[in-house]
């Protein structure tokens, strides 16, 4: 746990599932004031300020699509009018879908960087744009994957949405740095989400990516929620501009595993 984090105004896109939900919960555990934005399940989004709440933290739910500028606007408007300012903004949305990359449409290619790559720019944008007229030392954490570094076929969209992260995310710290605002990346590598329900449930697939992963297992998403508390924290105070791989050892060439190459 990390004090500092108490009544602290905490917004997470994508909340109410997967890596946004184990998020949203880990900052009602650190009592912090949480926005659940969502964009289609309120259901989900209602269970998930209830935990919030019996972990003693308080919530709200908002509807709105990162892909869409007034919804994301509109995001840090309300948290700012609910609980009176903004001090971190989790830019979590994420779609992937895999597809040859030669029969790929560009309708799908927009939707996958509008929503990681845009939607992110949009809610870093707006958090920025309220830490700096309102001189705020905030922090902002986008989440981005192992692949803004390791190439991955099929999903050429969700690569290069997290590869354009990787600098956005740098340009960013490196433009706030004097103001006192950090920006940094979460690069998650195989979690147990609903975005890898499918995958994971078949076990041959399962040992195939378990395989991949030097630690022997996929990680949980309150593994990833470990590493946001800290990054908002103020125990995080001089880190900025980095990507925190939380991946089991995913992206250091498991292939050479036992001095093999
Ligand atoms: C993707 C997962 C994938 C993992 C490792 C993540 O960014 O969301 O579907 O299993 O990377 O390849």
């Amino acid at each position: 746990m990390y004090t500092d984090l108490k009544d602290k105004v905490v917004v997470v896109t994508g909340g109410s599932k997967g890596l946004g939900r184990a998020m949203a919960i880990r900052f009602g555990q650190e009592q912090s004031k949480v926005v659940v934005n969502y964009r289609s399940n309120e259901e989900e989004a209602l269970e998930v300020k209830k935990e919030i709440e019996e972990a003693g933290g308080q919530a709200i739910i908002v509807r709105g699509d990162v892909t869409k500028e007034e919804d994301v606007v509109n995001l840090v408007e309300t948290a700012v009018k609910e609980f009176g300012t903004l001090d971190v903004m989790i830019n979590n949305a994420g779609v992937e879908n895999p597809v040859p990359s030669h029969e790929l449409s560009l309708e799908n290619w927009n939707q996958v960087i509008d929503t990681n790559l845009t939607g992110a720019f949009l809610g870093s944008r707006e958090a920025i744009k309220y830490f700096v007229e309102n001189d705020i030392k905030g922090n902002v954490i986008n989440m981005s994957s192992v692949h803004e570094m390791i190439p991955w076929p099929l999903f050429v969209h969700y690569a290069a949405s997290k590869g354009g992260m990787k600098l956005m995310t740098e340009t960013l710290a490196l433009e706030y740095a004097p103001k006192g605002i950090r920006v940094n990346n979460i690069g998650p590598g195989a979690i147990d989400t609903p975005i890898n329900a499918e995958k994971f449930a078949d076990p041959e697939q399962r040992a195939d990516v378990e395989s991949m992963i030097p630690m022997g297992y996929i990680g949980n998403p309150e593994e990833i929620a470990s590493v946001a508390a800290f990054l908002a924290s103020s125990q995080a105070s001089y880190v900025t501009g980095i990507t925190l791989f939380a991946d089991g050892g995913m992206t250091k060439y498991p292939s050479f595993q036992a001095g093999r190459g």
